[in-house]
């Protein structure tokens, strides 16, 4: 068995969007409960390809087990940063391929000039949890009953993982300011 990480490629789209499926049916994990209608995820997926954003997937054996983007959010002040997300089906976990996407997810990450990488995960998700610390993220803070599933609440946590050798601080010119 041989798992490779690549970038995400329209050949991936239709199994991509099936892992989505399965691992959102989990009801344990991502804030989605089942995949988006296939044309809105493909939009979604050509938008990355075309704009060459940061999103890997695993192939074992040549078929499609997980992914891990960091996608940009909205907001001029906030292009350094993007939010994290992944996922791998159920037989793929805890074979490393989980840390091998995120270590290349976050190399481009860090290769296309973003500084901060953020994620929510829910409290009781204890192995994405783990990973993260063990990637280097940093809990930044709880949120109370942020994910309602079949009537139950559950809190999450917001991480974070900063660039720490980005000793750029930018700020726009204040006219009152004198040189
Ligand atoms: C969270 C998730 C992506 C982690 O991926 P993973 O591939 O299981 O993570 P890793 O394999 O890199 O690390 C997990 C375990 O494998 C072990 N491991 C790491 N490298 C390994 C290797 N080469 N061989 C065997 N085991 C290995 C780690 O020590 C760790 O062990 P532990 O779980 O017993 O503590 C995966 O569990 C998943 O898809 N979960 C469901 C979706 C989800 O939670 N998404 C995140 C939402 S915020």
């Amino acid at each position: 068995m041989s798992t490779k990480i690549v970038p995400l490629a329209e050949s991936h789209f239709d199994a991509l969007r099936l892992v989505l499926d399965l691992v959102a049916r989990e009801r344990r994990y991502l804030a989605f409960l089942r995949a988006p209608p296939a044309e809105q995820a493909f939009e979604f997926y050509r938008n990355i390809v075309a704009n060459d954003l940061c999103h890997f997937v695993a192939l074992t054996d040549g078929e499609v087990v997980g992914w891990c983007d960091v996608l940009p959010t909205h907001g001029e002040s906030r292009i350094h940063m993007g939010t994290l997300g992944i996922g791998l089906i159920a037989s793929a976990r805890h074979q490393g391929t989980g840390s091998s996407l995120m270590e290349a997810t976050i190399a481009k990450a860090w290769a296309k000039g973003l500084s901060r990488i953020e994620l929510t995960v829910r409290a009781d998700n204890l192995n994405a949890r783990a990973l993260y610390e063990r990637m280097g993220f940093r809990m930044e803070g709880l949120h109370q009953r942020a994910f309602l599933v079949d009537g139950e609440f559950y809190d999450s946590y917001s991480m974070a993982l900063l660039r720490r050798d980005d000793a750029r601080v930018s700020r726009p010119a204040d006219p009152q300011e004198k040189p």
